[in-house]
């Protein structure tokens, strides 16, 4: 899979996306995301993350543009198209100030939604100034209007740990008709959603790039033996130079087989 696909088989996965049987050489890979969700909170949730080859997704100041290459950038906007909504923590908003629209692609833009349990990022960000519709997600008893530059507040239960339940994220975006989600990053969200069970899919994009330091991928509680991390099973797509790693997530077990 690479930039160099031809259009009809993105053309295909597009029509997947209304309903059609997906077809095509994009299949194989995006047609596990468009199948309808199983799980009780009624959304199917992929995660995804790009990292280097020793697991960081941005140097210590939060540089991260880009450590994959073309092909992990195509996927990404492929990945914003196929969904409903993506989610992004608001370290992610903070450091890229991204816009998280399909301009790589053609396919609709997904309803933004930026995860700020407190408040903290002002509106100045060009994701609450323009753009398509845009959801702050805090804590209900977080103070502030409705709004918050463009974007609507959605207020939710705090939890004891003090952030957002994953879960309730996905019941109230489901409550919407957004059902197919897409946690884009960065990695204390796509982790949080991970040791939730809230995540169906992971694409971690690989690159061949060593930092030594710098911002993990993912950030889980401690384990005292290898045998208590997660394992999983992966498919490995290449996407020159960089290799696609494809992981289905048991979501009661996320380290244990689909
Ligand atoms: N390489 C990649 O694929 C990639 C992708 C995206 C971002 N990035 C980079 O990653 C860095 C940011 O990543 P990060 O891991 O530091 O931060 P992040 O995941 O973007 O944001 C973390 C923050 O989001 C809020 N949050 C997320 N989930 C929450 C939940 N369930 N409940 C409550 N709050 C929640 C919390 O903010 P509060 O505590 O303030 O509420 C948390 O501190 C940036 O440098 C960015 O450039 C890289």
């Amino acid at each position: 899979m690479d930039a160099s696909t031809p259009d009809t088989d993105w053309t295909a996965l597009l029509a997947a996306r209304e309903g059609a049987r997906p077809a095509g050489a994009l299949a194989p890979l995006f047609a596990p995301i468009l199948a309808p969700p199983a799980a009780a909170d009624g959304c199917r949730v992929i995660g995804r993350l790009a990292q280097t080859l020793d697991g960081r997704i941005a140097t210590a100041s939060g540089s991260s543009q880009w450590i994959g290459g073309p092909g992990d950038i195509l996927h990404t906007h492929r990945l914003r198209a196929l969904c409903h909504a993506v989610v992004v923590g608001a370290g992610t908003v903070r450091h890229d100030d991204p816009r998280l629209t399909t301009r790589e692609v053609p396919g609709p833009d997904p309803v933004r939604v930026v995860i700020d349990t407190d408040r903290h990022l002002s509106a100045d960000f060009r994701i609450f100034r323009d753009g398509p519709p845009t959801l702050l997600a805090c804590a209900n008893d977080t103070p502030g209007p409705d709004t918050h530059g463009t974007a609507e507040v959605l207020r939710l239960p705090r939890e004891a740990t003090g952030g957002i339940a994953p879960v309730a994220l996905l019941r109230a975006l489901a409550a919407r008709g957004l059902t197919r989600i897409f946690v884009e990053g960065g990695g204390l969200t796509v982790s949080r959603f991970l040791a939730a069970g809230c995540l169906d899919h992971l694409h971690v994009t690989v690159a061949p790039v060593l930092l030594g330091s710098g911002i993990p991928a993912f950030t889980l509680p401690e384990v005292a033996r290898i045998a208590d991390g997660l394992r999983f099973s992966w498919k490995v797509h290449e996407i020159p130079p960089d290799i696609l790693l494809d992981i289905a997530v048991n979501r009661a077990r996320p380290g244990g087989a689909p």
